[in-house]
């Protein structure tokens, strides 16, 4: 009964079926709830820049628009895992949770992921946020009291909906792991059950960070709970909602590419709810909400300048010359100058000015591929080195100049591998070394045609996509 290619009409009509009590099937009349959820988001603020860029907070915040437009009944979640993996964007959790506020989240749950700046910053931000967080199994190790709040009732319309958030037994919680302990998953869950159900909720949802396998485990564990928000990493991308029993199992992926939406009709006290659920997968045919996209805009253009101050404060790693080490392009130059010549027309060439251009060049995400040997000895270390080391430079393909002699007595040669350390199916989608090489050889076949345009090229010159990991 899910609608099998959601688009955002396909969703509208399909919302407005289940307002006029036509939607999935007969008898669901009267009160019902809409719940739509996000998991792992690790602070994904913009699409993916893949061939089909999907997600990020403009969309993710128009898409609710649009449903609260029609709906008065919605409940937006998030099953934790949204602070950035990457320690050097710290920023973007504190923009995160400021974006869940501004998009409504009602609550949200607590991923170890989320403890990696340590509680403090987790539990500031989210009050200046606005948003709850719950953590049914989260204790304070000096009280052995809760953490953050261990479950809560919400109302989505006239529903009371209860919901809890777990995270895997004995995780490493980071710098928060001599103040806090996650214990036992499944005892949390019982009593979070056992007292959301005394407390009138009519449906029950859990908020995972446990990974699919340990949420299936221990839905199949512990009765009573009616949705599991899968989290924790380990989720497969489900447009439709698998059944784990009696207990409907969303499943969205990660990075905010989809939303989970499930719709549901409570039953009298003691029978279960009736629920119908899917996942939406954000794609380009979904606007951005303009107020969102622009401040996603600016927080990435002043993260990017913050970045690029901190950087400069590293030291310069002066690039040992006794071990094998790079040496940079301008040393090759003066004994290879056809070749030299040649690189010159190529666009490894202007990689570096591709990422100025879009205010990304102090990006952690973006740099790898766009330098010569990010963070290897003598290799480029901050954006200071990008006039020594920035663009795909001759050593990024032949290796270290250090070893010359070598391949002066025994030969180089590239390998097919080398390309695809950054030409993945992610980044350059119709590579193939076949097509791709002779554009980079620095005797050019004769009669070479120009490469077609890759889509994920294409798609980065449009707007602000990204593309990357
Ligand atoms: C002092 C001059 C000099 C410098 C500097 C120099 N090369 Fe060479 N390079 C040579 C000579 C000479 C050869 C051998 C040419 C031949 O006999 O084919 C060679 C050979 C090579 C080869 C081919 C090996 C093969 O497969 O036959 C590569 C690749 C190469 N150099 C890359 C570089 C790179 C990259 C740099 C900078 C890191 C560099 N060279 C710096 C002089 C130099
Ligand atoms: C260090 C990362 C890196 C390596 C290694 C690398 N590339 Fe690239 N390549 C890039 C980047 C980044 C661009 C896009 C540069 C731009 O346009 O700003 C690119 C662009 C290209 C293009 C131009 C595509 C177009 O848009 O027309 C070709 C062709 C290409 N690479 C071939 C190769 C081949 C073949 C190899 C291996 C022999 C290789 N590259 C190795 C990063 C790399
Ligand atoms: C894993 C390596 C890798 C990473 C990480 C990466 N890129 Fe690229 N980028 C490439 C390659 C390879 C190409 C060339 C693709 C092609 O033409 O097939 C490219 C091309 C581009 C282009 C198109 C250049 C043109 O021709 O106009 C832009 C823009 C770009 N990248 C920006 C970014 C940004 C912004 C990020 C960070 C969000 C990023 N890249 C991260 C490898 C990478
Ligand atoms: C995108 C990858 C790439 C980059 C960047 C690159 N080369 Fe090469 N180079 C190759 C390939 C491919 C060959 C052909 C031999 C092979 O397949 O190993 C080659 C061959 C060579 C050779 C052997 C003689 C010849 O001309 O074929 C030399 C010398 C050389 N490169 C020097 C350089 C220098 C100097 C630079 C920087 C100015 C550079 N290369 C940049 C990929 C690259």
């Amino acid at each position: 009964m899910g609608v099998r290619e959601p688009g955002a009409r396909a969703l509208l009509i399909a919302l407005a079926l289940a307002l006029a009590g036509l939607g999935a099937g007969c008898g669901h009349r009267g009160e019902h709830a809409l719940i739509v959820t996000t998991n792992d988001v690790i602070a994904k603020t913009s699409p993916c820049g893949c061939h089909t860029p999907k997600g990020g907070f403009a969309r993710r915040a128009a898409f609710l628009d649009s449903v609260r437009a029609v709906r008065k009944d919605v409940l937006a979640l998030d099953a934790g895992g949204f602070f950035p993996v990457n320690e050097d964007e710290r920023d973007a959790g504190a923009f995160t949770l400021a974006a869940m506020g501004r998009m409504g989240t009602a609550a949200a749950g607590v991923g170890p992921n989320e403890l990696r700046f340590g509680y403090a910053y987790l539990e500031q931000h989210a009050r200046a946020a606005g948003v709850p967080l719950l953590a049914a199994n989260l204790e304070r190790r000096d009280t052995h009291g809760p953490a953050f709040e261990r479950w809560r009732i919400f109302r989505a319309g006239s529903v009371p909906v209860g919901v809890f958030s777990l995270m895997p037994e004995g995780s490493d919680l980071g710098p928060a792991r001599d103040s806090l302990d996650a214990t036992s998953a499944e005892r949390a869950a019982r009593a979070a059950i056992d007292s959301l159900r005394a407390g009138g909720a009519a449906v029950t949802v859990l908020l995972s960070q446990l990974g699919e396998p340990g949420g299936d485990s221990l839905v199949a564990r512990v009765p009573g709970i009616d949705v599991i928000v899968q989290g924790g990493g380990m989720v497969p991308i489900r447009t439709d909602a698998r059944r784990i029993g009696r207990t409907v199992s969303v499943e969205g992926g990660t990075e905010g590419w989809q939303v989970g939406v499930a719709q549901v009709w409570p039953a009298g006290p003691g029978a279960r709810p009736q629920i119908d659920a899917r996942t939406v997968v954000l794609g380009p045919e979904y606007p951005m909400q303009p107020a969102m996209a622009a401040s996603v805009k600016a927080f990435e253009d002043s993260m990017n300048a913050r970045l690029r101050v901190r950087e400069a404060s590293y030291a310069a790693s002066p690039g040992g010359s006794s071990g094998p080490h790079y040496v940079g392009m301008s040393n090759c130059v003066r004994c290879h100058a056809s070749e030299y010549a040649q690189w010159q027309t190529t666009a490894h060439a202007h990689a570096w000015k591709t990422l100025a251009d879009q205010q990304k060049e102090s990006t952690p995400s973006c740099v790898p591929c766009h330098v010569t040997a990010l963070g290897e000895p003598g290799g480029f270390q901050t954006t200071d080195d990008a006039p020594r080391f920035g663009n795909v430079q001759c050593e990024a393909c032949h290796g270290r100049g250090s070893d010359h002699k070598q391949w002066m007595d025994h030969g180089n040669t590239v390998s097919e591998a080398t390309c695809r350390g950054c030409h993945t199916p992610t980044t350059s989608p119709t590579f193939s070394l076949a097509l791709y090489r002779p554009h980079v050889l620095h005797t050019p076949p004769p009669g070479l045609q120009p490469l077609p345009e890759s889509p994920a090229t294409h798609l980065m010159r449009v707007g602000q996509q990204r593309h990357g990991r």
